[in-house]
């Protein structure tokens, strides 16, 4: 993800999620420690996009976002298996992340790929107000 990928992103943001995050908001990201992004292309056009944060033990994955037309072709996966191979470069113990309670589609593709519940945080997501998943899946460091 480059800062020119920002407008395309914030547009396919706004379509998918009721809270999107703001242009401005992904681009403040672009200066902070530890953030990365990554976009998947089909014929050069983005398709799919996913954010994390990587600190010394812990990678969060803040987004993870496919158009709907190319959902269900493994785009989500691979962009996925992107920030798990960094993880591990970066050794970390853990990948952690955030998902609404009702977001069935994204619950179902994490347990596919292997993370599990960690606890529920009531109350976490407004627009509308609702309780996030905390989801885990750790990593085998050795
Ligand atoms: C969640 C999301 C990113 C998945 O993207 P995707 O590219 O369609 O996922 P993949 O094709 O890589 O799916 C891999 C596997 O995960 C599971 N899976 C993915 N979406 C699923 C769904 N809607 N229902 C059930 N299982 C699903 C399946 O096992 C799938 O393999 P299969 O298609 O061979 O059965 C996509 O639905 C999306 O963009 N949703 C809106 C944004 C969102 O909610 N992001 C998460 C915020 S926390």
């Amino acid at each position: 993800m480059v800062m020119s990928d920002i407008t395309n992103i914030a547009e396919m943001e706004k379509k998918i999620f009721s809270d999107a995050w703001s242009k401005s908001v992904f681009e403040e990201q672009f200066d902070e420690i530890g953030w990365g992004g990554e976009v998947a292309l089909c014929n050069d056009t983005i398709i799919g996009y996913s954010c994390f944060y990587m600190t010394d033990d812990e990678a969060h994955l803040t987004n993870i976002a496919v158009l709907p037309e190319y959902r269900r072709k493994l785009v989500a996966k691979r962009l996925l298996e992107s920030i798990l191979r960094r993880a591990s470069e970066n050794e970390c113990g853990y990948v952690i992340l955030e998902v609404r309670f009702s977001n069935s589609d994204a619950r179902a593709f994490y347990e596919k790929n292997s993370f599990s519940l960690l606890y529920q945080q009531p109350g976490y997501y407004s627009n509308p107000k609702e309780d996030a998943v905390i989801m885990v899946r750790y990593l085998n460091k050795d």
